[in-house]
């Protein structure tokens, strides 16, 4: 079924080796991250090496390999953050959404990543959620902040 729609993710590009980047991004854009299945069709099609496929699949830190949650949570434990109480916030996030440790929900609704700079240090400490960036963030507003992006119904509990 992946293969399916891999191959219509890339039928609208040139099947072309520089277009790698751009078919692995709409890939983990759809799935959340990049099947194996999706990445050795991307090989087969692009008619790039398989380990030229996870080489690029694995460098950037856009790409997920193993499957992520709807949204995702970086919590910057960078230098200006960590000084600022980052860790403080992170063991928030994880207290709010009952996991143990850096990861994803059991629903896939979040996943939660530790991050060592979001490049605004000013704004320490910091949170992303998703492209929405949380500066000066205190661990009182991280309940509120990840309501926002529960489903309505979980958010009325
Ligand atoms: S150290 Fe957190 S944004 Fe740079």
């Amino acid at each position: 079924m992946q293969d399916v729609d891999v191959d219509a993710i890339l039928r609208n590009r040139s099947e072309c080796a520089a277009n790698l980047i751009p078919a692995l991004q709409d890939i983990q854009s759809r799935f959340h991250y990049l099947p194996e299945s999706a990445l050795r069709t991307v090989a087969r099609r692009l008619k790039v090496p398989l380990t030229q496929v996870f080489h690029a699949a694995t460098f950037y830190n856009c790409f997920s390999l193993e499957p992520v949650g709807r949204h995702l949570v970086q919590v910057c434990l960078g230098t200006a953050c960590h000084v600022r109480g980052g860790q403080r916030v992170l063991e928030k996030v994880l207290r709010e959404l009952n996991l143990p440790a850096s990861g994803t929900t059991p629903d896939f609704e979040f996943t939660v990543a530790p991050v060592r700079c979001l490049g605004c240090c000013a704004l320490a400490p910091v949170m992303r959620v998703d492209q929405r960036t949380y500066g000066h963030l205190q661990q009182s507003r991280v309940p509120k902040v990840l309501k926002g992006y529960c489903k309505p119904a979980m958010a009325a509990v």
